[in-house]
């Protein structure tokens, strides 16, 4: 069991802006940072890497259970590796975006990666993002945050980011997918997003990154 006293869990829809203050809150804090959604990411790109049927619940168990998946974190930066090979970069295209949700309503995925990430929690104090950390992962971490802004503030940020990599962005189209992606994550039997009810809310719509760390790293040190 992990020391949920040193665990500070962040919780939120898609481009609230998670990891990155999370990134930024566990260098403040100096604890070690978990994103949990690339486990997510990890385990659809596994699975299309091994040709298993995206729409067979027992494949994509399988494939998630037999994954040999590596989290490495030095520094704040996370790196991925799924069998040997580094996915870092890999499972941040549009491709898995768009599937992940086929994985991460299936119970047995969720069931093997929440194992994992509560061992990774066990290893040390941890700051977790994700979409079920303060409800399910670690349901007894001290110190929970639900993470929220606007949807249209939302698309300004995530179309500000693919901009910057040079991606070309459709406003309506990115909004939409994330809309969708919101109410799938929300309306999911198992393990839905939702806020903790003893998380705080923070609304990021009109907060500088600094002021939403400031917060959450305020809010930590007084709980743990
Ligand atoms: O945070 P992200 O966009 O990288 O997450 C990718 C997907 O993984 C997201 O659409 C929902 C899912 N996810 C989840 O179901 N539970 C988590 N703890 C983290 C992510």
């Amino acid at each position: 069991m992990p020391n949920i006293t040193r665990i500070v869990a962040i919780d939120g829809p898609a481009g609230a802006g998670k990891s990155t203050t999370a990134r930024r809150v566990a260098r403040a804090l100096g604890f070690a940072f978990l994103d949990t959604g690339a486990m997510y990411r990890a385990a659809t790109w596994c699975a299309l890497h091994n040709g298993a049927d995206l729409d067979a619940p027992d494949a994509l168990a399988a494939s998630t259970e037999a994954m040999e998946l590596v989290m490495n974190e030095t520094n704040g930066e996370q790196r991925v590796a799924v069998g040997g090979v580094d996915v870092t970069d890999a499972i941040r295209t549009p491709e898995i975006t768009r599937l992940i949700y086929k994985l991460d309503q299936n119970p047995a995925v969720r069931r093997r990666l929440v194992a994992l990430q509560r061992e990774i929690g066990a290893r040390g104090p941890t700051v977790a993002e994700g979409r079920d950390i303060g409800t399910v992962v670690f349901p007894e971490a001290a110190c929970k945050i639900f993470l929220d802004a606007s949807l249209e503030e939302r698309t300004r940020r995530r179309a500000r980011e693919l901009e910057s990599k040079g991606v070309a962005v459709d406003l309506e189209a990115l909004r939409a997918e994330i809309h969708d992606r919101d109410e799938k994550n929300r309306t999911r039997r198992d393990s839905p997003l939702k806020q903790a009810e003893d998380a705080v809310l923070v609304d990021t719509t009109d907060m500088t990154p600094d002021e939403v760390v400031d917060a959450i790293v305020r809010l930590a040190r007084e709980r743990l």
